[in-house]
């Protein structure tokens, strides 16, 4: 006989008939009543077995998670709670999971200590959860730009450039560590290396990705990419991806127009596509709150948010009106922030969370950012007053995360580009073929960065990056 998923059997229940589901039990009551899931979809299916049957020595085998395939046939559920149920006719057992040694058990398990059995851990409702829309979210961002005309690249991954300046690369090599060729001056020898250069990981995909858009005029890049920055935080990954559209033409107000329908349609496909995978992370949260202090419970559901945010126009400001309106703010004249609050200081996540939740109550687009501490590819905005130049950048501030998407216009003008290259102290030479991109037809163009685990722990509401990403890697952590 051939298996049916159990998404199939739950939409479409086929009754009367006999079936053969495969899964791993999720729990066994009363020696009757398994509950199987096999990863189709979040439901599981209710199998009742007649414990007359079989022996006991076999049903014990029939424990939390281990694998069961069941013959049988489906009949309308007596019980409440489900519609239809197996009348088991036929267990096998494809693979036992000793419970006295299984490090699961059926009962609520610490996020931390799931992190540490990553190989089962996606066998749980939680993160059985957040991976299926992990899935769909992805989905729906290839769907939204191919229907809308835009080309996917594929950027590498082994780059010789810094695309963000920040120097915050993984370097790629296959020298001696211990003992590498040295130049007649006692310099490492990278022309002696696998590349003949110096080379690192990727830390974006943009600087290509100008190049396609400069050709294709809308493209967008879907990639994994690499930050050796040290922040052990909830945010923080050292391997994460990105989606980066670059579109010819486009100026900054395109480009924020473009990142906030964007990020809608995603939040939008979840709502439409997975209530039965949300409404269990949202119940999930509202469990994990009562045992939160009131003022630390969050104003909204998981769903409330979601809606809020696709409901809602973006407040958009400048970063100048971002100073001041934070200047002006409780928790400044009490001494509450940490971080300084000045004209070229950087915003940091104590302000971002304090314009999104407390000022505007919605998620803020903040745009032209001080020249000094942005990335060299930034477009300088005209007419600032010296000392106090900006660049075209634009950041979209969501609640509890912060940061979710960076982009810019790009700075076009191959004299002031040439003017940031060499006064950021970047060697022209890595960049060549950048730079030559504004001598031989060029034109205006602008382009985003999503990180996709940010929105992906924005959607289901979970706390830590680490969990909704299947093997994270950051600072100490490569494990599985
Ligand atoms: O703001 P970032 O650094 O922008 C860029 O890399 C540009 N090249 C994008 C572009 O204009 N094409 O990074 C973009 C986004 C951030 O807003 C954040 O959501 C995410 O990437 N991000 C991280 N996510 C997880 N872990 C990290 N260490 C991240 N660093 C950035
Ligand atoms: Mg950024």
């Amino acid at each position: 006989m051939k298996r049916t998923e159990i998404t199939d059997i739950l939409k479409t229940p086929p009754i009367g008939t006999q079936v053969l589901v495969k899964g791993w039990v999720r729990a066994f009551r009363a020696n009757r009543f398994i509950s199987l899931n096999d990863g189709s979809c979040f439901n599981n299916l209710q199998c009742v077995v007649d414990f007359e049957k079989y022996d006991e020595a076999f049903l014990k085998k029939i424990s939390f998670h281990s694998c069961v395939a069941i013959t049988g046939k489906l009949v309308e559920s007596q019980g409440a709670g489900q519609t239809v149920e197996i009348m088991v006719e036929n267990i096998e057992l494809l693979g036992a999971c000793p419970p006295d040694q299984y490090p699961l058990q059926p009962k609520r398990m610490t996020m931390e200590y799931l992190r540490e059995k990553a190989h089962f851990r996606m066998r749980t409702n939680t993160f059985s959860a957040v991976f299926r829309i992990r899935h769909a979210i992805a989905f729906a961002v290839h769907k939204y730009f191919n229907d809308r005309g835009y080309y996917y690249m594929n950027t590498p991954i082994i780059t010789g450039s810094d695309a963000e300046g920040a120097g915050e690369m993984f370097q790629v090599t296959t020298l001696d560590i211990g003992n590498p060729p040295r130049t007649e001056e006692g310099e490492i020898d990278y022309k002696k290396d696998f590349f003949g250069k110096a080379t690192n990981l990727t830390v974006s995909g943009q600087l290509q990705g100008e190049i396609a858009a400069l050709a294709l005029g809308k493209i967008y890049t879907f990639g994994p990419t690499f930050r050796a920055e040290n922040s052990n935080t909830p945010r923080h990954l050292a391997e994460f991806w990105m989606i980066e559209p670059e579109v010819a033409f486009f100026d900054i107000f395109d480009n924020m127009d473009l990142a906030e329908d964007f990020v809608k349609y995603l939040i939008n496909h979840i709502l439409d596509n997975y209530p039965d995978d949300l409404a269990f992370l949202d119940n999930r949260i509202k469990q994990a709150e009562k045992n939160r202090k009131q003022e630390l419970r969050r104003p909204m559901s998981l769903v409330e948010m979601l809606r809020f945010v696709v409901d809602n126009d973006f407040e958009r400001i400048t970063y100048t009106e971002a100073i001041r309106i934070l200047q002006n703010s409780k928790p400044y004249k009490k001494g509450k922030f940490e971080f300084p609050v000045e004209w070229g200081k950087d915003l940091q996540s104590e302000h971002e969370r304090y314009l999104v939740e407390k000022k505007f109550k919605k998620p803020v687009v903040v745009r032209d950012y001080p020249k000094a501490f942005k990335a060299f590819y930034m477009r300088e905005n005209d007419g600032t007053e010296p000392g106090k130049e900006t660049v075209a950048a634009m950041d979209i501030l969501f609640p509890f995360i912060g940061e979710v998407i960076g982009g810019s216009q790009r700075e076009e003008r191959y004299d002031k580009l040439i003017e940031r290259v060499k006064a950021q102290g970047i060697p022209e030479e890595e960049l060549w073929w950048y730079l030559e991109l504004r001598k031989f037809g060029g034109c205006p163009h602008a382009g985003f960065g999503l990180g996709f685990e940010r929105m992906v722990q924005f959607i289901t509401g979970i706390s830590n990056i680490r969990d909704v990403i299947a093997f994270p890697r950051a600072t100490g952590t490569a494990e599985f």
